[in-house]
């Protein structure tokens, strides 16, 4: 487990320490793209704020959360539950409620929930505050890759970033589903905050390792465009949520992301002139296109945009 061992981002500002975050940073995202983050700059009182407000929505009667369902379209946004037992393929047994954030002009407000009554401010500062960190990680990654800070942000094109609250109810037979089957984020960066034990990261020889909860941290993923823009030098991470027979469980999952008209390439710097691009160039539209459409169901979706070169797993 020692790669889960939370990352302490205080050490950024001191200049003795910085270089040994840097590098626990690199190596987390050179291993498994997955690390958790303590210290981070965002608030412990925003961060129970949120909890509060998400649970507060969820526990409200279904059919005031029903006011917000999403309709099935490709960025869909709003309230939803699946929760499928079933013998076979393993489905979801989870509540969500999904908001657009940013850009400003992305935002629904006739998703964002009228209770509780502070709800919408909260979710206003805790994803400004959520902007920034991202914002910061990624100028460490860049910087551990030799980019300039600002590559991946610019790379990724004007700020998209969405909100879900994930509910994972008490499952009566837990080993007959899961709360999100496995996959990898879509997007670029994902920050997680969890209530509960529950996400699970691939590791070797196809087993699954917990991704303990420890107060006050965030859980870091890289997505799939982070693949694509470092040319598969950092891959996206699989992970899945499990779900338990004695409590609810929730998480409270920021997701950084390229606007649709977005064109992704690999940083021609991470580019062996020898072997050339080890992914394609795409809009980020495609991706959704992609992924909407069911491809890649065997394989990870990346691995579709990934140029024939055996090098790419
Ligand atoms: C996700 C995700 C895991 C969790 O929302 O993409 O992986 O623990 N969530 O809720
Ligand atoms: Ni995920």
């Amino acid at each position: 487990m020692a790669t889960l061992k939370p990352i302490d981002l205080s050490g950024l500002n001191d200049e003795r320490l910085a270089s040994s975050v840097r590098a626990q940073i690199a190596e987390a995202c050179e291993k498994n793209g997955f690390f958790q983050i303590i210290n981070h700059g965002v608030p412990v009182e925003l961060m129970d704020k949120l909890k509060e407000v998400g649970r507060k929505f969820f526990d409200l009667p279904k059919d005031e959360k029903l006011v917000y369902a999403g309709k099935p379209v490709l960025a869909a946004e709003g309230y939803g539950s699946r929760m499928v037992l079933t013998d076979s393929e393993p489905q979801f047994w989870r509540e969500f409620l999904e908001l657009h954030t940013l850009p400003l002009s992305e935002r629904h407000y006739n998703y964002w929930p009228q209770k509780p009554a502070e709800f919408n401010e909260t979710v206003e500062k805790y994803t400004a505050a959520l902007m920034d960190l991202a914002h910061r990680l990624l100028s460490v990654i860049s910087e551990n890759l030799g980019l300039k800070p600002t590559y991946i942000k610019e790379a990724m094109g004007e700020t998209q970033q969405s909100i879900v609250f994930q509910c994972y109810p008490p499952c009566p037979e837990p080993g007959k589903t899961l709360g999100l089957p496995a996959h990898s984020d879509i997007g670029g960066i994902t920050i997680l905050m969890q209530e509960g034990d529950g996400l699970q990261v691939a590791a070797a020889n196809d087993t699954w390792e917990l991704v303990p909860n420890h107060p006050n941290a965030f859980v870091v993923n890289l997505a799939d465009q982070i693949e694509i823009i470092t040319n598969g030098r950092y891959k996206s991470a699989n992970h899945r949520a499990i779900v338990n027979s004695d409590s609810t469980r929730r998480s409270y999952v920021t997701f950084y992301y390229p606007a649709k008209d977005q064109k992704i390439i690999p940083a021609p710097e991470l580019v062996d002139a020898k072997i050339g691009p080890l992914y394609r160039e795409l809009y980020y539209l495609e991706y959704l296109q992609a992924l909407a459409a069911g491809r890649a169901k065997d394989k990870r979706l990346v691995q579709s945009f990934a140029i024939n070169n055996p090098l790419i797993t």
